[in-house]
């Protein structure tokens, strides 16, 4: 009885040395999130889908592969461009598959890793769940899911990269979404002048300076630090686009009181995520601050905060916008990191 025990823990201690050896062998290399200074913890279970270099690096090829849209031209980066924060720069609206267009303001992708629901509607509730829509989407991607793992498995450097990133050459769905979540996690904007001045690297001119006071005052209960977002739902006194008609969040929750109710969206990076508003209606700063001051349309749900919409004199605004601007973070819109990785075809920027 006794050899068979120590035979049993012998041959176990081999399976599990073998073991090491196999995980050794294939082991990508972790990749460390690093929480910035004084933010909260991300909600994004990191433990589902460890962060590992490998894995980055496929989701950012997959991020910038034409191959995902039914006839290779578009990319998750024709809509989400980089030097925009990754929203779509200079369109209200972002062009997909056979001159469709989306219905909806592409928003700026950032500090995903602290984001509970996605979209402006909140309707997505994870993100690596989230590629499946624009993929399949009509007026984005308009591909098969089946088609792309299809696109991807005849692909030899896909099938080396997934086996880096996961271990085996298997490519699924499950992967494929988990390589991009790794790749759009990474994509942590926190060194504008704003945080440097926050980290007491830099000073505020006086217009900044004023303008971070009102902005406290004015904003801040909705568009919150550090993400100036609260990441709630808020009618903002938009009326309805009949065209579009677009009810926002009670898409979702059926609730009449969350009719036109929409995300507040973060203001990191706004002067480079124009046009503004969920459908892109308003297309500069003053636009959004004439809507404020005096276009708005309260109906019964309007926030309470807007009720009498806001008093902003021009002397205000001049102020507010010189603080709006120091939230511009070009090491991360420049960031080579993020950008096409040098083996994809060049993006298509697409004309009005
Ligand atoms: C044709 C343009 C287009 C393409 C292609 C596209 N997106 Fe988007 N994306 C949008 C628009 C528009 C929205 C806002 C949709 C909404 O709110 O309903 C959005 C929203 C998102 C969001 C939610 C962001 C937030 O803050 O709520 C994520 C994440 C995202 N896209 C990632 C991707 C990924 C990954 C791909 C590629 C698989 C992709 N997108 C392809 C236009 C596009
Ligand atoms: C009651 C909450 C609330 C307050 C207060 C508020 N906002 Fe907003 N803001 C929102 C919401 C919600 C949106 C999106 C509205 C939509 O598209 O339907 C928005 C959109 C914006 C946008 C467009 C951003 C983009 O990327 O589309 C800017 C810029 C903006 N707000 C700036 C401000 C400034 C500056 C103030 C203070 C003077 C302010 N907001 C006060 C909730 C608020």
């Amino acid at each position: 009885m006794k050899t068979f025990k120590v035979i049993t823990i012998l041959i176990c201690l081999v399976v599990v040395g073998v073991g090491f050896i196999e995980i050794k062998k294939h082991k990508p290399t972790p990749l460390i999130f690093i929480v910035p200074k004084g933010w909260p913890k991300p909600i994004y279970n990191f433990k589902n889908n460890p962060l590992t270099v490998e894995g980055f690096e496929l989701g950012k090829k997959l991020f910038y592969d034409e191959r995902l849209s039914k006839d290779s031209t578009i990319s998750c980066a024709s809509c989400h461009q980089q030097f925009s924060a990754f929203a779509t720069f200079d369109h209200n609206f972002s062009h997909g598959y056979n001159n469709t267009f989306t219905t909806r303001n592409a928003p700026a992708l950032q500090n995903l890793a602290w984001q509970k629901e996605l979209m402006w509607d909140g309707g997505i509730n994870h993100l690596d769940v989230q590629p499946i829509t624009p993929i399949v989407a009509e007026n984005e991607m308009a591909e098969t899911l089946e088609n792309v793992i299809y696109k991807l498995k005849k692909d030899t450097s896909y099938k080396r990269m997934f086996k880096n990133a996961f271990g085996s050459n298997e490519i699924t769905t499950e992967r494929m979404t988990k390589a991009l979540s790794q790749f759009m996690v990474m994509l942590v904007s926190s060194n504008s002048k704003y945080d440097k001045v926050k980290r007491g690297e830099d000073t505020f001119n006086l217009p900044e300076k004023l303008g971070y006071e009102i902005f406290k005052q004015k904003c801040a209960s909705c568009h919150t630090e550090p993400f100036f977002t609260d990441l709630s739902y808020r009618n903002t006194g938009m009326p309805l686009d009949a065209t579009i008609n677009d009810i926002g969040r009670m898409r979702i929750t059926n609730n009449k009181n969350d009719s036109l109710k929409f995300k507040v969206p973060s203001l990191r990076n706004v002067d480079l995520t124009f046009p503004y508003g969920h459908d892109g209606r308003f297309f500069t700063l003053s636009n959004v601050f004439e809507h404020y001051k005096s276009n708005m349309q309260p109906i019964h749900n309007t926030d309470i905060l807007l009720k009498n919409k806001l008093y902003l004199s021009n002397f205000q605004i001049g102020q507010l916008t010189a603080f709006l601007f120091s939230l511009t973070d070009s090491s991360f819109t420049k960031n080579p990191l993020f950008a096409a990785p040098a083996y994809t075809k060049p993006i298509i920027l697409h004309q009005h």
